[in-house]
């Protein structure tokens, strides 16, 4: 198995050491624009795999993609971060020219893989991966449910003393203030979170899940990349193993939950062909609202991108 990860920034390069770390893949390749950054990682990665043990072997190259070359899955965090003064216009053409340029060069050495779209805006820059890519639906897809749903849960365990790793939870919608975490869809070992937290506690948790990203901005001056990158690589881990894990995922739909034509996160099953499965839930009228006014949000960012080409 082979894995490339474009971008050896923040997210890029974190997503690369846990992939090594998890042995994923024996090779893991990361490519950067910037001169000797992506080699420079990781050459580092694979120093630390006599200290932790893994035996991954990861390759760094400055925007040469013959090295990816029939890598299985891709994984595209290249682009930046929005800076003071930039407009929502601006960051969407500057990034959408970042993933399609990377796009053409991706599909052109491995035209059978399955791309992972980190870079944001999130739910377009996958659109603009899957124009640019050609691929089937199934094989375009963008990760950010499975760090909302990560950010939803660490808030929880917090809230309820408990460890996060009993919290299970599912979430919809665009990668943005208007995500749809679901308390119906919550549960703490099987018990509905609604048994076990008041309605003011669980509310505040939903609305700080909502704006996780710019906490963690406001803080360090830059967007995340722990979860992030370790969010990409457990997608990345449940296609290569075939885990057929579900998750929240952003795909394109066309008709499901009665939408068409837009980039949103829903429940998917993930195996060795990417998007195995798209899961329907029965959404309740509110719920139904929240993912309307989600797809709108989401579809004015793509007549935007739209309107660029
Ligand atoms: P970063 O600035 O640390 O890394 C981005 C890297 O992309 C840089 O090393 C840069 O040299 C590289 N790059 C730029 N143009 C390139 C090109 N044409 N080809 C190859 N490499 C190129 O940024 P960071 O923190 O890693 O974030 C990356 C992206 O991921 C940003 O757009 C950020 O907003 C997004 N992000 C998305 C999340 C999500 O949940 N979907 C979560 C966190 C970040
Ligand atoms: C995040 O949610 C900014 O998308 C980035 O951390």
């Amino acid at each position: 198995m082979k894995i490339t990860v474009v971008g050896a920034g923040n997210v890029g390069a974190t997503c690369a050491d846990v992939l090594a770390q998890r042995e994923v893949a024996n090779e893991i390749v990361l490519v950067d624009i910037k001169e000797g950054l992506a080699e420079g990682k990781a050459l580092d990665i694979w120093q630390k795999s006599p200290i932790n043990l893994y035996d991954s072997r990861t390759i760094g190259a400055t925007n040469d993609y013959s090295k990816s070359a029939n890598s299985d899955v891709v994984v595209i965090t290249s682009g930046l971060p929005r800076k003071p003064g930039m407009s929502r216009d601006d960051l969407i053409s500057t990034n959408a020219g970042i993933v399609k340029s990377v796009t053409e060069n991706v599909i052109k050495h491995s035209p059978n893989a399955i791309v992972i779209v980190v870079s944001n805006p999130l739910d377009v820059m996958t659109y603009q991966a899957h124009l640019t890519s050609k691929l089937p639906r199934t094989r375009v897809m963008g990760m950010a449910g499975i760090l909302d749903t990560a950010r939803y849960r660490a808030f929880l365990a917090d809230a309820l003393n408990i460890s996060p790793k009993d919290i299970q939870a599912m979430l919809l919608g665009g990668h943005g203030d208007t995500m749809v975490p679901l308390p119906r869809y919550t549960t703490v070992s099987g018990i509905p979170v609604t048994e076990l937290i008041d309605k003011d506690k669980l509310n505040a948790i939903l609305e700080r899940t909502k704006v996780g990203g710019g906490e963690l901005v406001k803080l360090m001056g830059t967007s995340a990349w722990y979860a992030p990158g370790a969010a990409a690589a457990q997608m990345v881990e449940a296609i290569v193993k075939d885990q057929r894990r579900i998750f929240p995922v952003c795909i394109k739909l066309e008709g499901e939950y009665g939408i068409n034509d837009c980039y949103l996160g829903v429940p998917v099953v993930l195996g060795k062909n990417g998007i195995e499965k798209i899961i329907e839930l029965d959404l309740n009228e509110d719920e139904k609202a929240l993912m309307e006014a989600s797809r709108k949000a989401v579809r004015e960012v793509m007549d935007v991108l739209d309107k660029l080409a």
